[in-house]
């Protein structure tokens, strides 16, 4: 929110330190005349206007690489929650629907031998990709660029999107959100999923159309969702997303580790001190900046 107090604060800024939930738009830039850096402590930089920095000669950074890991971890842990129905499973046990070991009792789905799908194979999609193998998953992916060397080394099969949609029995999601993949996951990619499928979401909550999402579970078009992201962020209290036994909702916790959050701070300074002395950011969002 761009609060009074802190446009006040902005016009006598020479940099901005921001999270992914403040929007770095045209309007916060107009009242933020004298910044020489944007440094967001988040990888994804969707929260941020880059043209419009770009053009103000504004150089933006943010925090690749320190948070593959935790967030690969709680990619395969809310997939695992939701194939074998922890949440449902842990309430029964609480609220003493616990009455016996019964051979039918908490039925989930198996992991071995089925397929993962996996939308954007990048650095944490291959984070997961790896974690995934030793649950023997077959792997397939989808992503704009080939990656002969994930394919290599993981075995897993590129596929167009509509084939992995069709194919997977778990579909995980890890694209940047851009124009392209806004709305990516929506009625008719949900509706060309298996019933048995399990859309995982650790990316961002744009990417699925929250309603056909809703649509899709009511009805049993899939068999369940794990969200780390939602959209819109928080999900409110009361969304009917939180009634549904088949949706598992956790709130924006992928990078939640302590030493994960400790290394996006340090990048995030070190990138917002460089922009400060005038030197060119270690990790930058926008490079194009420096080009004449
Ligand atoms: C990021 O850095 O973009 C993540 O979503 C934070 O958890």
């Amino acid at each position: 929110m761009l609060t009074p107090q802190l446009a006040e604060h902005l016009a006598e800024a020479d940099g901005l330190f921001s999270l992914l939930t403040i929007p770095v738009d045209q309007a916060l830039l107009d009242q933020a005349l004298k910044i020489r850096v944007v440094s967001n402590m988040a990888v994804g930089v969707d929260n941020i206007d880059l043209q419009a920095c770009t053009r103000r000669g504004i150089p933006v950074g943010n925090t690749p690489g320190v948070l593959t890991d935790g967030t690969a971890d709680l990619t395969m842990a809310i997939l695992l929650a939701a194939a074998r129905r922890l949440v449902t499973a842990s309430t029964d046990a609480r609220q003493g629907r616990w009455q016996t070991w019964s051979p039918t009792g908490w039925l989930g789905a198996d992991l071995q031998g089925t397929t993962l799908g996996i939308v954007g194979m990048g650095k944490i999609g291959q984070a997961v990709a790896e974690r995934a193998q030793g649950f023997g998953l077959r792997l397939v992916y989808a992503d704009p660029n080939p990656r002969p060397e994930v394919e290599k080394r993981l075995g897993a099969i590129r596929l167009p999107l509509s084939d992995l949609l069709r194919q997977s029995d778990f579909i995980s999601l890890h694209t940047p959100l851009t124009a392209e993949t806004r709305g990516l996951i929506d009625a008719s990619a949900l509706k060309s999923m298996k019933p048995n499928a399990i859309l995982v979401n650790t990316s961002r909550g744009p990417v699925v159309d929250a309603q056909a999402l809703l649509q899709a579970l009511q009805e049993g078009w899939i068999a369940a969702a794990a969200l780390d992201v939602t959209d819109p962020e928080p999900l409110p209290p009361g969304h009917p997303l939180y009634d549904l036994p088949n949706c598992l909702i956790v709130p924006h916790i992928g990078s939640a580790t302590w030493n994960t959050r400790r290394r996006m701070a340090e990048l995030a300074c070190q990138n917002l001190l460089a922009g400060l002395k005038g030197e060119r950011l270690p990790y930058c969002a926008n490079p194009e900046v420096y080009q004449d």
